[in-house]
């Protein structure tokens, strides 16, 4: 998507400091120049996966839409866990969603689908995006399978999800009281625990992730330093506790 740039906002470790960031962010009139692409859509992440799987707060989201509507900018909501974002903040995914011109859920994330995504918007606007589908080559005439799995999980996976992120919290409380590892326990609000190694410890997150691969543990370094874990309806609290055991073993041996 050549013609696509992206600026991104602040928005702190929780998902609370967008308000010093989407100013400087939006590169709209009067403060365009002629060398800047100029700002025509304001997307948020719900839950925000680099940020450890938090939910943004919805009292922020309607603050972020309603700026971004002054500024005749759209509005899109990348929703891949959206119903990790309801489930973990008792808001439905409908009250998440309304702020937005258009909306994408995926499947294949907490809701354990092997493939497929959804776009909700105008009509004008999934019109559009059907034809920008067909242009990239992304069409496919067998999405039935897909969205009979998408079914499956929304009637049988849903309800589990809290189970996802009780199970991310003691594999995080584990860690933190194990190892000497860089983790807020409060960014842990789903499914995903992001966690970072201080320079006290030798390893780095490539290293740590290859490591704990050999001993049955999946994580994956999320930067040279940063490593991301995430609780799914394929791992068991158990498991969740041995993975945390394997780690805590890795960095303090
Ligand atoms: C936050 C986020 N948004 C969007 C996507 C893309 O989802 P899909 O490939 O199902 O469209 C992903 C996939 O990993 C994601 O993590």
């Amino acid at each position: 998507m050549r013609w696509i740039i992206a600026t991104t906002f602040t928005t702190g470790p929780r998902c609370t400091r967008w308000k010093s960031g989407i100013g400087s962010s939006i590169r709209s009139k009067p403060r365009n120049f002629a060398i800047f692409p100029t700002t025509t859509l304001v997307e948020v992440e719900n839950t925000h996966n680099r940020a450890g799987g938090v939910v943004v707060p919805q009292a922020d989201v309607l603050r972020i839409c309603t700026v971004a509507r002054e500024l005749g900018l759209a509005t899109f909501l990348d929703g891949a866990r959206l119903w990790n974002a309801s489930a973990a903040s008792g808001l439905p995914v409908s009250e998440l969603a309304a702020p937005f011109d258009m909306v994408a859920v995926a499947f294949s994330k907490g809701l354990g689908a092997p493939g497929g995504s959804l776009l909700a918007g105008s009509k004008a606007s999934i019109a559009a995006a059907v034809r920008h589908r067909q242009r990239l080559g992304g069409a496919m005439r067998q999405n039935g399978i897909f969205a009979a799995a998408a079914l499956h999980a929304l009637d049988h996976h849903l309800e589990r999800l809290p189970e996802d992120h009780a199970n991310a919290r003691v594999f995080a409380g584990a860690l933190a009281a194990g190892a000497t590892v860089v983790l807020d326990l409060a960014t842990v609000q789903t499914n995903i625990v992001v966690f970072h190694l201080p320079a006290t410890l030798a390893i780095d997150a490539p290293t740590l992730s290859a490591q704990a691969r050999a001993r049955g543990v999946l994580v994956n370094a999320f930067g040279p330093r940063t490593v991301r874990a995430v609780t799914h309806l394929d791992v068991t609290r158990a498991q969740c506790e041995r993975a945390a055991s394997v780690l805590v073993d890795l960095l303090t041996t």
